[in-house]
């Protein structure tokens, strides 16, 4: 059986929503630095993971080598200085002849390159499904999570296949997370060449909750946080969404360059608790009507959290029943909102709100003893 290695979802840093191809070691240690500088490894986050573009070519042995120009200290260096931080340092291969960037694939080298990245000191990989020709999905991870456990290293295993091939048949067992559709791209709505907006992926999550738990997370792709297509409220919705989506929190914007905005969305303590949540339900949308929508999820010892979300362009007045939360309408509970921090005591049968366009209302409810 897979390690448990991810009882709750991971939280990290990747490289590749705001760097893509363009990546090199100084980047990659700025990020580290500025994790454990921000606040951001206080608050939880604990990956830096390197996506694609870090390999070069195989030796004459077969061995991946990372890009000289781009890593002249080597990958070994670098987990070094990720681990100084306190951090775990994550990369990134493919179950095909060739990565989507077009560097060589791990296809008949899975054995060899799960050793390496366990002399390396890797911790995470994202391992992705691009030239993969008539391979088999379940197949290819599963070869790839036997190479890791085998390397005598524990090395969480992200499954990057898009949900293509019925990854909740067999993803759960084999990995730590799934990606369950295209690409994320830095925008509200919308679609861009295979990558999608952020309401476009959240739609596609409606029915997923059933496949996650604890060390097994649908993962509804990295952050967009602070990378500037969209605005602070609705940077404010897509983490707050995805906290109740319990998907893994994988930042994906210029740590060592975010605003002061950005860094309070990213470390928001009571955000970040539900998605952290121990009993790892994920939220369910349990009512829409037009362009609003409630989303509610069960937490551990009896709390609720409930997400208010207005997709529309105008001010919307919001309310929750207790009943919609299948808890009795007498019941009086404690209602904080995790981003103004306002608390309302004893609330009884319903809690109102007013949900800016674009925007949400986010609270935790304690029902009182
Ligand atoms: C695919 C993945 C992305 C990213 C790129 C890298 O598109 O889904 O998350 O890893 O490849 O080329």
């Amino acid at each position: 059986p897979k390690p448990a290695l991810a009882p709750t979802p991971p939280m990290g840093w990747n490289s590749w929503n705001k760097f893509g191809c363009n990546i090199n070691e100084q980047i990659v240690r700025q990020q580290a630095d500025a994790m454990a500088a921000s606040g951001m490894k206080a608050a939880g986050y604990q990956y830096i993971v390197i996506d694609d573009c870090w390999q070069k070519s195989r030796d004459e042995e077969g061995r991946i080598q990372a890009d000289p120009e781009r890593f002249p200290s080597g990958i070994k260096a670098l987990v070094d200085h990720v681990h100084s931080r306190g951090l775990k340092f994550g990369i990134y291969s493919d179950a095909g002849s060739l990565t989507c960037g077009g560097r060589p694939g791990s296809a008949g080298h899975e054995f060899q390159d799960a050793l390496q990245y366990a002399r390396w000191g890797v911790d995470y990989l994202k391992y992705d499904w691009c030239y993969t020709g008539t391979r088999n999905p379940e197949a290819a991870y599963t070869i790839m999570a036997k190479a890791l456990r085998e390397s005598g290293r524990d090395i969480l295993l992200s499954i990057c296949e898009w949900g293509t091939g019925q990854p909740d048949r067999w993803a759960p067992d084999v990995g730590h997370m799934w990606r369950t559709t295209g690409d994320i791209f830095d925008a509200w709505e919308g679609k861009k060449e295979w990558s999608i907006g952020m309401l476009n992926i959240l739609d596609l999550q409606v029915e997923r909750w059933r496949h996650s738990g604890p060390n097994r997370w649908n993962d509804p792709d990295m952050l967009e946080v602070g990378n500037g297509g969209m605005t602070n409220t609705e940077y404010i919705s897509h983490f707050s969404l995805w906290a109740m989506l319990a998907a893994p929190l994988i930042a994906g914007n210029d740590l060592s360059t975010m605003s002061e905005a950005t860094r309070q969305i990213l470390t928001n303590a009571d955000v970040i608790a539900v998605d952290q949540d121990p009993l790892g339900q994920q939220a369910r949308r349990i009512w829409k009507e037009g362009d609003l929508e409630i989303w509610a999820r069960p937490l551990q010892g009896g709390d609720q959290a409930v997400v208010l979300f207005n997709r529309g362009a105008q001010p919307a007045s919001m309310s929750v029943k207790w009943a919609q939360l299948n808890l009795p309408g007498g019941l009086k509970a404690d209602v904080k909102d995790l981003w103004s921090k306002a608390v309302q005591r004893g609330v009884a049968h319903s809690y109102a709100a007013r949900v800016e366009p674009h925007g949400v209302v986010m609270v935790r409810l304690t029902p009182r003893p």
